[in-house]
Parts: C-alpha cells; sequence; structure tokens
C-alpha cells in the first residue's frame, strides 16, 4: 500500500475510533487509559494509598487515571520522552533500563513497591516482528525489575505482544507470581498482537 494512502486509512481510522473521542471529552492525553480501566475492573489492581510505579508513561494518560480516581498514593512515572506535569506524580525523564533510571525510582520510594505497571513500547520501525521482539525486551526487563523491587504479594501488569519471547516471560512470570493473566482489554485495537499480562501476588 502507498504511504499516503496507509496515512490517509489511519486518519480515517482515528476519526471513527470511540475511545480517542471519549478521551478527548475526559481530558485524557491518549485512548491506552480504557485499557488500564479495563484492566483494572477485571483485575482490581489499584487502590488508595499504594506505590506505584507507571514505565513508559509518556503522555500520561495512565498516570492521570492513577492520580484522579486514587488517594494518598506515591506514583512515579518514567519516560524517555518529556511529559506534561500531572498532579501527585513524581516524574522522570530517561530510559528505564539504565540502572542508574531504576535506582532514582527505588530511592523514591522509602518501602517497597506495591504495584508495577508497564505500557512500554518502542517507536515502531514498520516491521511488526522486530518491534515485537524489542516491545518482548522492554517487558522482560520489567518483570525482572519488579520481582527484586516489589513487596511480596505486589502486583506487575506489562503491555506483552505475541511473539518470540511471550511464552519466555509467561513462564518467568509464573515462577515469580501466584496468579498470571493474560488479557486483551477491549480497548486494545483488535488488528494489534498487543496484549497484557496481569502477575498478582509476588511470592
Ligand atoms: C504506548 S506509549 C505509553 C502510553 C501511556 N501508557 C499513556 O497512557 O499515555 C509507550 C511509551 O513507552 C516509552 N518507552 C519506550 N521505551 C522506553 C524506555 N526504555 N524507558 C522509558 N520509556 C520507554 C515510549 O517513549 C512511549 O512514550
Amino acid at each position: 500500500m502507498k504511504k499516503n494512502k496507509f496515512s490517509k486509512n489511519w486518519i480515517i481510522k482515528q476519526k471513527r475510533d470511540i475511545y480517542i473521542k471519549q478521551s478527548k471529552i475526559e481530558g485524557y492525553r491518549s485512548r491506552a487509559v480504557y485499557k488500564l480501566q479495563e484492566i483494572n475492573n477485571k483485575f482490581k489492581i489499584l487502590k488508595n494509598g499504594i506505590n506505584v510505579v507507571d514505565l513508559g508513561a509518556a503522555p500520561g494518560s495512565w498516570s492521570q487515571f492513577i492520580s484522579r480516581n486514587f488517594k494518598n498514593l506515591k506514583l512515579v512515572s518514567i519516560d524517555t520522552k518529556e511529559m506534561e506535569e500531572i498532579e501527585n506524580t513524581h516524574q522522570i525523564k530517561g530510559d528505564f533500563t539504565d540502572e542508574l533510571q531504576q535506582k532514582k525510582i527505588i530511592d523514591y520510594f522509602s518501602r517497597k513497591i506495591d504495584l508495577v505497571i508497564s505500557d512500554m513500547a518502542v517507536n515502531t520501525t514498520g516491521n511488526k516482528n522486530l518491534d515485537s521482539i524489542v516491545t518482548g525486551e522492554l517487558s522482560i526487563e520489567a518483570l525482572n525489575f519488579s520481582t527484586n523491587t516489589l513487596k511480596k504479594q505486589g502486583s506487575f501488569v506489562s503491555k506483552i505482544f505475541m511473539g518470540s519471547s511471550f511464552n519466555e516471560i509467561v513462564q518467568h512470570a509464573k515462577k515469580n507470581f501466584k496468579q498470571v493473566h493474560i488479557f486483551k482489554p477491549p480497548a486494545s485495537r483488535k488488528d494489534s498482537k498487543e496484549s497484557f499480562i496481569i502477575c498478582k501476588h509476588l511470592r
């Protein structure tokens, strides 16, 4: 398909998307917010008073959702991209895979973390297989970080692609968490290979 035809289709798709319309009405920065909302409705991962890390947070709709709906939490949002401020959120601009950035996250909390959520994805290269491999590596890194920093019984949620590292991630998660679920929220586009892994109760 020619590039301009592809872009035209993309614009039509965006205009028809009810999640985009709704996010504009509700003042959220991205339609991705509804994925977190749907995950939370089903798995009840968020509650007042917890320590949360949002990995790959920009433009910020997940952090906005948490900040608006839950009280007394400590929320750290990290992304390589610049993000506009969000109330009650501590932002870090940097690469999460960098040890120094991970240390900054840990140092911010005075106690262990209750929940790590990751919507990290690389900028699309146009090569779906390559994108899913690199994003898979990010999920593995996020899972390793979680098993080292979460409190016992803590939870981890991550975007995961149906690709080469899928089985590795699920197996690793099952070793470390008592409950592991794979869920594709209705807000996740049907033509995307994306799903989410929800891991509860760190062993
Ligand atoms: C799909 S977007 C996240 C959308 C976000 N959940 C929201 O609700 O607005 C994926 C983000 O992951 C970020 N990202 C990718 N690799 C990263 C890394 N190594 N460290 C930090 N952020 C990263 C990208 O910059 C991008 O902003």
